[in-house]
């Protein structure tokens, strides 16, 4: 009687055990949706410590007679089990091939490679020219004092030129010496820095640079860039402005290429001009195909502002303007680098818009 009732204890303990133990088991079954899970429930239930092992394990507490019984339900459950999580397996593998499968001897996707900015080039071959005849390469600040941006350059304040380079105001306690701090407007800052620096000429400097002016449409960015030329010694002239700016065109755009010097105004260069360069495409004929050429209109693309650099500058940077004299130019990067490649952007703000199927063209 009490072996009876021992055994039939046991029978019920057991046959419930082996139940929540299916029931758990299929409803953990349904949560596996990735090769991961079902490797850890693969683990949890049929690894060495895994439930099934742990269950089999208790067989020597099971009376004799029940022995065979037990252990045959038990490894019924497990292949029960086994069969289960390999059908799962093949569904996982099915619909997630790719994403959780990973055949790890297939070659692996190559890194997108990038390129250097056109602008970065266009900085790079503009160096290399004026590094050939000598000149030193510098970028001044591109946060500046109103001072070195317009009271060096002759713009006193009030002044109204100063309204030809809009500028953005940098929110700090202006100096009393050094004015507003703004986002320098333009590159010819850098003279009166680079005078100061050297103290003694000759100075030949190129300063590449950022420049800033509030302006966003389809001609201007309000971030740009500009390479400013500056020489100073004795005895500097016009002429080799001229023969500067003619060198550099030739060593940039080509042989082919010429420049004009048109008569201007600036507050910092006496006399002052602009300098054109003759259209690449059109060979500066301003015709092709006997109608007018789209780049130029006029056979010559401007590329920006330049003169001889007034005296008040020279006495600003320091310099004994009765002793030397000096040249300056400042022209637009993005747009110089434009009328090299023959380029007439609709809209330039695509040089700034991170847009590779533009950017990867050059
Ligand atoms: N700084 C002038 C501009 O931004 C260009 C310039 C530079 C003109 C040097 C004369 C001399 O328009």
């Amino acid at each position: 009687m009490f072996i009876d009732n021992f055994r039939l204890r046991f029978y019920i303990l057991f046959m419930e055990s082996i139940q929540q133990l299916r029931s758990q088991f299929q409803q953990e079954l349904l949560s596996i949706s990735t090769l991961t899970q079902h490797e850890e429930i693969s683990i949890k239930y049929l690894g060495r410590s895994g439930s099934i092992n742990t269950l089999l394990k208790t067989i020597k507490d099971v009376p004799l007679e029940q022995k065979k019984e037990f252990g045959a339900t038990v490894n019924g459950l497990k292949k029960e089990i086994e069969h289960a999580l390999e059908e799962k397996k093949q569904q996982v593998l099915s619909q997630t091939e790719d994403a959780q499968y990973t055949d790890v001897t297939l070659p692996g996707t190559p890194y997108a490679r990038g390129s250097v900015h056109l602008v970065t080039i266009a900085i790079e071959e503009i160096s290399r020219v004026f590094s050939k005849l000598g000149f030193n390469r510098m970028s001044y600040p591109e946060i500046e004092w109103e001072q070195y941006s317009f009271e060096n350059l002759n713009m006193p304040p009030e002044h109204p030129a100063r309204d030809d380079f809009e500028t953005f105001f940098v929110d700090h306690q202006p100096s009393d010496v050094f004015g507003k701090m703004i986002l320098s407007p333009h590159t010819s800052s850098g003279q009166t820095r680079e005078m100061q620096r050297v103290q003694k000429p000759p100075i030949r400097m190129i300063n590449l640079a950022k420049c800033y002016r509030p302006n966003w449409d389809a001609s201007h960015v309000p971030m740009f860039h500009q390479f400013e030329g500056l020489c100073v010694d004795t005895g500097i002239t016009i002429s080799h402005l001229k023969g500067t700016i003619d060198y550099f065109a030739k060593e940039f755009f080509g042989a082919n290429r010429k420049t004009r010097i048109r008569p201007f105004h600036f507050q910092f260069t006496e006399p002052s001009f602009e300098v054109d360069v003759s259209c690449g495409v059109c060979d500066g004929t301003g015709i092709i195909d006997g109608t007018k050429c789209k780049i130029c209109k006029s056979g010559w693309l401007e590329l920006g502002g330049a003169g001889m650099v007034h005296p008040n500058v020279l006495k600003a940077g320091g310099i004994d303007s009765d002793v030397y004299s000096g040249w300056a130019f400042g022209f637009g990067i993005e747009r110089t680098f434009m009328m090299k490649e023959g380029l007439n952007l609709d809209d330039i703000r695509v040089l700034y818009s991170g847009d590779v199927r533009f950017l990867e063209q050059f």
